[in-house]
């Protein structure tokens, strides 16, 4: 696997895969990975003939107060990882190579409707950073096929209306949540959470399920189910952002009737902000 560091670099490399008729796919992450970003770089195998991953984290995105400095930075540990799942090629820019100008008066990409709902409420552009962030990568890059996790279906969501809207032509492959053993979402920032925060973190995926089940046994009320899984959160210890029942395919307030559903959560234990989400029916 090679690396660079320079889009001119990456679009020469992708340039000559695609005049030999090479497919490629492409996964973006902020680094420090771990099985669940493994997950995304297999199946993205299965869509291309070459594989890119960039590891970026993305000052855009993150809010005046939140962990843009102490997000854990581990290149190396990463390019190992890149390089024994077959990756091609990491691209691994710097953040004047993205933002020339400075991320703070670089053109963005919003999203209207979408991106200030849920996590967007709570954290205020944040997915106007990672739309604008995307979609340069996919312009750096140029793949096929991208794939993100499901695991943040809010950012999968808020993508592929990006992508459809200004008609990129990328495919966008949503990959599953992947699990630790007790049913916590993997996810870099578990990290941050003490002996017993990580006893406790587990619960929003069995929250989750008990929602689950109470709208697959034919629940009328999904706001009710919201209330009540955010209710045991918090009784449990979290401080919950929200625990809400949406329609999968648009993240909108379900309507009676309404059967493709999505029940997301966010809540913080210490300085971990955990989400996780399921969809109902599965
Ligand atoms: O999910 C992430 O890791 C980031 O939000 C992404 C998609 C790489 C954009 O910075």
């Amino acid at each position: 696997m090679d690396t660079v560091t320079t889009i001119p670099a990456v679009r020469a490399r992708v340039a000559a895969w695609r005049a030999a008729g090479e497919r490629v796919a492409f996964v973006p992450t902020m680094g420090n990975l771990h099985a669940g970003h493994i997950s995304l770089i297999e199946l993205a195998r299965r869509h291309g003939q070459r594989f890119v991953a960039s590891i970026f984290v993305n000052p855009m995105q993150f809010g005046p107060n939140e962990d843009f400095n102490h997000y854990p930075r581990t290149p190396d540990r990463d390019a190992q990882m890149l390089a024994a799942a077959g990756c091609d090629l990491m691209f691994l820019p710097d953040v004047a190579e993205m933002y020339p100008s400075g991320p703070e008066i670089a053109t963005r990409v919003e999203v209207p409707g979408l991106s200030t709902i849920l996590c967007g409420a709570f954290r205020p552009g944040h997915f106007e950073g990672v739309a604008t962030v995307v979609a340069k990568l996919f312009n750096i890059v140029q793949p096929e096929v991208a794939v993100f996790g499901e695991k943040d279906f809010q950012q999968l969501t808020v993508i592929r209306r990006m992508v459809a809207d200004l008609c990129l032509p990328v495919a966008i492959v949503g990959a599953p949540t992947m699990r630790e053993a007790d049913g916590l979402a993997m996810s870099s920032r578990n990290q941050y959470l003490d002996a017993s925060q990580r006893g406790l973190a587990p619960r929003i995926h069995a929250e989750l399920q008990r929602a689950r089940e109470r709208l697959a046994r034919g629940e009328r009320d999904p706001e009710q189910v919201g209330r009540d899984g955010a209710a045991a959160l918090e009784a449990a210890g979290f401080r919950v952002d929200y625990f809400s029942v949406r329609r999968a395919a648009d993240l909108q307030v379900p309507a009676a009737g309404d059967r493709d559903l999505v029940v997301l959560a966010a809540a913080r234990l210490g300085r971990a902000r955990l989400i996780d989400n399921l969809r109902v029916g599965d």
